[in-house]
Formats: structure tokens, sequence, C-alpha cells
């Protein structure tokens, strides 16, 4: 679901950034220099140049090089022409082998004529393609899936994809973070952490958060395994020792956020922190453990009341948190955030909860236009933990707490915040800066404009995707003043700003 106006920049700029198609290494057609309209999802490929197995499953040329959905870090990432209203993600999980077979269903909507169908997707083995319940042919190289339908779609009309694949989903290299991401598998725990790029290395996805999507998940497993993903648990199926365990979420959503945690693990349902919050809080917690074994946890239903008086409506249906083993961090994994076991007995677990519950506003409800503003997430998420120790321990010591951390601030050579390194996403400066920026802004226009312009940003922009200008824009009319000036100094110099006199 994709209603962002950049979606009609990445189709101009892929519809002028023309490039040959120099050749076929995955099939064997002959290598072909015939020069065609270039975009990863539109080219249309001669079918005389498809090698032998013409009609329903000719294989389409893999394009030379891919045109993602014009995101300038990843240019790899996405699919421009076609919106994916909806996956459908039917897994068969074999725990001991660390095995999966799987049936992606990708039911999405043609923005263009198209002979061809990318999806971004790696590692994991396809078997088949059908398009709308017909054979397609398809090549796999360069972390895209090439679909070649018997008929070419029609821009303006539905169509259904589906994908047959397998295979042992591994951890992955991250082109943006500092260690493997996506599937997990530790111990007889398996759990996906795939943000920023790694969705597309256990579904195959139109992988950038532009194109959000609900989503469906079928997860069958051994009898006696829980299997959790986002949204509601809405069915549990027995079949012949096995469990298929079926979870709905209603809310679109950017495909690094989805997940699924699978192994011993017990579903824990909080009807008190329910009560506090107003939305159902379910957690998937290690078996045999409740929330009184995580202290700070119990919180969880107070903290979502408390973001929601700031921030707005809590945007989905439900709440909860996965606490899974070797996760070396926290990640907001859309109404399901996980929590590495040690982080969640350690003193850092209530701002972390604070955190990882802010982006559900903040990177997930609104989520991100383009990567490189990754502070829009990570910033707003890290003032939420300075909120947090304001409620509980006063403005005074939050203003000195937040003082003392830019006086001490050493960004060890880090960029500002606005201008992340492409390899390095997450740094400190990002969470840190980020979040000062947003200080510098509420001491700017004062408290009730600032959480008016908070507000205002996260129902403008409800399931959809924003960018920096965009939020600029929100605080510029709200505040009633010019603040390009704020912004540049926190945002793009690389000096960090003193504070204004608030
Ligand atoms: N977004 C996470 C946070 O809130 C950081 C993060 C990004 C992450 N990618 C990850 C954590 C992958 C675990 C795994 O801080
Ligand atoms: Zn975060």
């Amino acid at each position: 679901m994709r209603r962002y106006a950049m979606l009609l920049a990445a189709l101009a700029l892929s519809a002028t950034a023309c490039s040959g198609v120099t050749g076929d290494t995955t099939t064997t057609s002959a290598s072909t220099t015939t020069p065609v309209d270039t975009t990863a999802s539109t080219s249309r490929v001669p079918s005389s140049t498809t090698g032998p197995s013409a009609g329903l499953t000719r294989p389409p040329d893999p394009p030379a090089r891919t045109v993602g959905i014009g995101d300038e870090y990843f240019p790899q990432l996405g699919n421009p022409g076609y919106d994916v209203e909806h996956y459908t993600l039917d897994l068969v999980f074999d725990p001991e082998a660390a095995r999966l077979g799987a049936v992606a269903t990708i039911e999405a909507t043609a923005l263009a004529d198209l002979d061809t169908v990318n999806l971004d997707f790696t590692d994991l083995t396809v078997s088949a393609v059908f398009v709308d319940g017909a054979a397609a042919g398809f090549t796999a190289a360069d972390e895209e899936l090439t679909i070649a339908p018997a008929a070419p779609l029609v821009a303006g009309e539905g169509f259904v994809i589906d994908v047959e694949y397998s295979g042992t989903p591994q951890s992955t290299e991250s082109a943006a973070i500092p260690f493997g991401i996506g599937w997990q598998t530790v111990g007889n725990q398996h759990y996906v952490a795939a943000e920023p790029d790694a969705a597309h290395s256990w579904f195959p996805a139109n992988d950038h958060p532009l194109d959000k999507a609900t989503y469906t998940f079928r997860i069958n497993v051994p009898e006696g395994v829980v299997a959790a993903a986002n949204g509601t648990l809405v069915d549990r199926l027995t079949d012949l020792g096995r469990v298929i365990w079926v979870w709905e979420l209603d809310s679109p959503m950017a495909s690094y956020l989805a997940t699924v945690v699978i192994g011993d693990f017990e579903i824990v349902e909080d009807p008190a922190a329910a009560e506090a919050a107003g939305v159902p809080i379910r957690h998937v917690l290690p078996v045999g453990t409740t929330v009184a074994d995580w202290p700070g946890l119990e919180r969880q239903g107070e903290m979502l009341a408390f973001l929601a008086e700031l921030f707005g409506p809590y945007p989905f249906d439900n709440y909860g948190i996965a606490i899974v083993d070797g996760l070396g961090a926290a990640l907001e994994n859309q109404t399901l955030s996980l929590f590495d076991s040690n982080l969640a007995r350690s003193a850092y677990f209530e701002d972390v909860l604070i955190h990882e519950l802010a982006h559900q506003w903040f990177g997930n409800s609104v989520s991100l236009g383009q990567w490189s503003d990754i502070w829009l997430n990570e910033g707003f998420a890290s003032y939420a933990e300075w909120l947090w120790i304001e409620n509980e321990r006063g403005r005074d010591q939050m203003e000195q707490l937040i003082a003392t951390e830019r006086d001490s601030y050493d960004g060890a050579g880090l960029t500002a915040p606005g201008v992340p390194p492409a390899f390095d996403l997450f740094n400190r400066s990002v969470y840190r800066v980020g979040a000062m920026t947003l200080h510098a802004l509420r001491l700017t226009v004062g408290d009730q404009a600032f959480f008016e312009i908070l507000r205002t940003y996260a129902m403008t922009f409800t399931d959809q995707s924003a960018t920096t200008p965009d939020f600029i824009a929100v605080a510029e009319s709200i505040a009633g003043v010019a603040l390009d000036d704020l912004f540049e100094a926190w945002l793009i110099e690389p000096k960090v700003p003193e504070f204004p006199n608030g």
C-alpha cells in the first residue's frame, strides 16, 4: 500500500535512467545487448531471446542493473511498477533442521504495464512461481527475483503472485549495520530481525518502507512449538501432529518490520496492562516465564497510555514484546518488538521498552520515505526515553541529563544525524543528536506547540511514509515561524549546536 508522492518521483527517475540489458547469466538464452526500456519491473523482454522454454514458463532475462524504488542509500531495494496490498506467508518450519518450506502469496496492483515483475529476494531457493494462478517463468540473480507472467500485466489492474521456495534461512550481512540481520537461529529459538534490508532474505518482497502492506502469517510447526508473528493470533489449527499458527496484521507494515518468533515460548496475555493501554497486550516470553519474571515489563500498558497521551492514539490493534536470546539489541517489529533477554534483565530495560514502543508511532505507523531520514525513527524513539524520564523524575532532572549528554557528547567523527553514512545508518549520532534536535525544537517553540507538532505529524502520516522536509513543514506550520536554520544546524552541520534558551 503506497500513498506517497515519492513513488512518482521514483518512477520518473527510473524511466530516464536508461541502461542496456547486457546479458543473461542464469538462463540458457543467448546473451543480448539489445538496449531495452530499463526499469527492473517494466523492461520488455523480447521473447525471441528468452531461450528454449517458450510459452508459459519462459525465463526472463534478469536485469543487468536493477533499478530499485528510488532510495539513494539502497539503490537496489524495492521496485517501482507495482504496489503490494497484502502478503500471505505460508511457512512450514522444521525447527530441528531449521528448514523452511514456504509459499508467499503477494497481492498487488500494477502501476504500469509490466512484461516482467521484480521482487527483492535472495538466499533461499525458488521452485515455482505463479501469476494469477498460471505458471510463470522466473530467474533469481543479484537479490532479485525476476518474474515473467504468461500474459503481461496491465496498469491499474490487480494481480496475485505465488512464490514457492525453501531452504535454511540464515543471518545475512547488511549494507548498513555492522552485524548479521534477518533470520536468526539461536539454540532452539528462531526469530527475524530484518531492519533495514534483510526482509528479502526470508520472503520475496517489495523490500522498501515506501510500499507498505498488510500481512497474514500461517506458520506450520510441530506440536509443542510456539510460532508468533506480527498482529493478532486469529487461529490455531491442528494438523497431523502439527499446529498451524495463523496471525493477521490489519495495519500496513514496512517489510523490514515483519517477524516470526518460533520455539519454546509462551504467549502471555497481560489483562492489567491491556486495561491501562486500551488495547490488548500480549507478549511472547521464554517458556515458563511470566510478566513478573521480567521486572519493568509490568509497566508496558502504563507506558503505552503515557505515549498515547503525548503522541495521539496508539496506531495499531495490539502490542507486546518477544524476549529472545542472542539478539544483542532490541527491534521495534510492528506490534511485536523484539528484546534480547540480557537487555530485558538489565538496568536499561525500561528505557528500551519506551524506545521500541515509541517506534510504533515513529517508524512504524509513520515510516520512512527514504532510509537517509533514519533520525525520524531513532531520534524520536530516543526522545521518548527522555519523556519517560521527565515523567518519572521531573523536568529539571531530565533537562540536566540532556544538557550533560550534550556537553559530554563525543561524536568520535560521526556525521550529523540528518546525513548518516549509508554503511552505518544506526550510529549514535542518529539516536542521541537526533533526540537533541527534538529537544532544541521543543525549547524553541514551547511545550504546547511541540507536542502539537508531534501529534499532527503522527496523525497526518498515519500508515504512510514521511521525510524530514515533511516533518519540518508540519513544525513550521504549527509554530508559525521558519525553522530551517534550526534543523540545518542540528541535522546537517558537523558541530553539535548549543541548546537555545528554553
Ligand atoms: N531499530 C533498532 C532500535 O530501535 C535498531 C536496529 C536496527 C536493530 N536494525 C536492527 C536491532 C537489527 C536488532 C537487529 O534501536
Ligand atoms: Zn530505535
